[in-house]
């Protein structure tokens, strides 16, 4: 059994004494959490939330992360610095950061295998557009960018990573994928792992749905047995509403 894993995406929100506020307010309300609880904040805000969390088994994660291990990057940050702050997790590929930042599968891939080799744990994100969907490329494009972003990486490394397949269409839009459209999606990803890296792998594997997520819809998307998780954004800025996805 794959043993649930529940990410808070906070993207651009939360200054660092805000960050602490809502960790703080956090910390009880988690204390009895059956999943594994993270929390991917900005990076400014990094000690303040460390420093809520210490002692309680949530972890800390980033949002993005450069592939070199240091240089002229300007505004970068390397997975050494992320390790040093704190994180054990971090968000690659982000429909958002490919949106607006023109990174492609191949910078994702750099990234992930940057992150697996300094012992991060990448959460890759992964997903369709709405037009994307329509025109019946759902199953080939998430097939693709999740082995594309594998490349490289062992069997082994594959079964401990988590992929989050999030429909750009649902993101932000209070438009949620169905149960079984989310399912059936992650079913399609876990079988294009399968075929290249085996059962083990993609028996491991951890693989959330993001999209809309909210402790509403939490409940039908966690019964799926597909869906090992999920990556939430709106709903992870409100200690309460993240606490009741946490523990649908
Ligand atoms: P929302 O939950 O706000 O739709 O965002 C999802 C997301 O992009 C998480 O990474």
């Amino acid at each position: 059994m794959r043993k649930p894993i529940i990410a808070g995406n906070w993207k651009m929100n939360k200054t660092p004494a805000e960050a602490r506020a809502l960790a703080q307010a956090l910390v009880p309300l988690l204390k009895n959490a059956q999943a594994d609880v993270v929390l991917c904040v900005p990076a400014v805000d990094m000690a303040a939330v460390r420093e809520a969390l210490r002692g309680t088994g949530i972890a800390l994660g980033a949002q993005n992360m450069h592939w070199q291990a240091s240089g002229a990057y300007t505004g970068e940050l390397s997975a050494a610095m992320l390790l040093d702050a704190g994180c054990a997790y971090v968000i690659l590929g982000h429909s958002e950061r490919r949106q607006y930042f023109g990174e492609t599968d191949e910078f994702v891939n750099r990234k992930v295998r940057a992150a697996v080799a300094a012992g991060l744990i990448p959460i890759i994100c992964v997903g369709e557009t709405r037009v994307q969907r329509e025109e019946g490329y759902t199953d080939t494009l998430v097939a693709y960018q999740t082995l594309t972003a594998l490349t490289g990486l062992s069997a082994v490394q594959v079964a401990g990573v988590v992929v989050a397949y999030e429909p750009v269409w649902a993101i932000g839009t209070g438009l949620v994928a169905t149960d079984e459209q989310a399912n059936e999606t992650i079913g399609v990803i876990r079988q294009a792992v399968r075929g290249k890296y085996g059962d083990a792998a993609a028996d491991a594997l951890r693989i959330q749905y993001g999209g809309s997520m909210n402790p509403a819809n939490a409940h039908g998307l966690m019964q799926q047995p597909e869906i090992d998780g999920g990556l939430i954004g709106g709903a992870s800025l409100k200690a309460e509403d993240f606490a009741k996805v946490v523990n649908f």
